[in-house]
């Protein structure tokens, strides 16, 4: 059996000479939460509709259940559900009979496959509630259900939680959740919020500007990049010399506050600190601090926050 439900190998897409998706390598686990991580136009939606299908590939490859896609998209689709563009509900029916509707048209063949997908979702079958009544949660979960009709192996989900109100974003989250957990579907998420992310994936792919910049289980992101040394310095110019020059250190920030922020936390704060006093530079504050993945995001991307 192949462990991977989604790799793709050198994925791009250029649109003129715009590459808006540059050489990604992602590597989707059987099973597992994936969450693509990437601010407004980082190219999330654009990787997820190739795909599906629904945008063409300018290079590079994917393979869906350990197979290329482009030999064998009419095996591989049947096999996937999505919402990458909100399917288009009528208002004036209810959530049963829009899924009633989807299911005919897509040929979906088993009989309670409607109810089931209901079910799944924790919505009611056959009630009369109008979807124009429903909430965006509602909404959102009606959606997942219609992805949810041919009983798909595999879940791509743009931004699932994205205009949903707090007890929403729990709802979908919790979910996203028991999907992976209670009937072992595989999930393909993306969203513009780290915390989002956090809490629902069991590993995360950080893309800005159609680059892959990291690909790592939540759990190792999280051991890795919570810790940073703070040193608040008369001249920052003066320090990253001195980090660089007298110990090695590449791996720092200089932040608007006249601190700086060493990533390396194995450094030993009294040596750098002496080495920095010794070449004059004043040191007022040397602190160990544990921030949440938004700061290690931040400094990645190169940018302010992403939430
Ligand atoms: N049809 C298109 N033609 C030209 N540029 C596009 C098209 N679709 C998306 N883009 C550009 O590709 C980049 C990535 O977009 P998108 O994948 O939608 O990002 P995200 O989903 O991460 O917000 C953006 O700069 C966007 O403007
Ligand atoms: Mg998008």
């Amino acid at each position: 059996m192949n462990d991977y439900i989604i790799q793709t190998k050198n994925l791009t897409k250029k649109y003129g000479n715009n590459t808006v998706v540059d050489g990604v390598h992602i590597n989707v686990r059987r099973g597992h939460v994936y969450g693509l991580l990437g601010r407004n136009g980082a190219g999330k939606t654009t990787i997820m509709k190739m795909l599906l299908g629904l945008s063409s590939i300018s290079a590079g490859e994917v393979h869906l259940f350990g197979q290329p896609l482009n030999k064998n998209q009419s095996k591989l689709y049947p096999r996937i559900g999505s919402i990458v563009e909100i399917p288009g509900f009528y208002p004036n029916l209810t959530g049963t009979e829009n899924l009633q509707i989807f299911a005919r048209l897509r040929g979906t063949i088993k009989k309670d496959a409607v109810k089931r997908a209901l079910e799944t979702v924790d919505l009611p079958y056959n009630d009369s509630k109008k979807f124009a009544a429903y909430s965006l949660g509602m909404k959102q979960r009606l959606g997942i259900a219609n992805a949810l009709l041919n009983d798909p192996e595999l879940l791509i989900l743009d931004e699932p939680t994205n205009g949903l109100d707090p007890i929403g974003i729990a709802e979908i989250r919790a979910f996203i959740r028991s999907l992976s957990t209670e009937y072992g579907k595989t999930i393909l998420i993306s969203s513009h919020i780290l915390s989002e992310i956090a809490l629902m994936a069991d590993d995360i792919g950080i893309i800005d500007k159609g680059v892959l910049l990291e690909e790592s289980t939540m759990a190792e992101l999280e051991k890795k990049n919570n810790k940073y040394i703070r040193v608040c310095v008369s001249s920052q110019s003066q320090a990253a010399h001195v980090l660089e020059h007298s110990l090695a250190i590449s791996d720092y920030s200089v932040e608007a506050d006249n601190s700086i922020r060493i990533y390396d936390t194995t450094v030993n704060p009294e040596e750098l600190n002496k080495r920095l006093v010794t070449a004059g530079v004043g040191v007022s504050t040397i602190q160990i601090c544990n921030d949440n993945l938004e700061e290690y995001f931040k400094k990645i991307t190169g940018g302010a926050g992403i939430a």
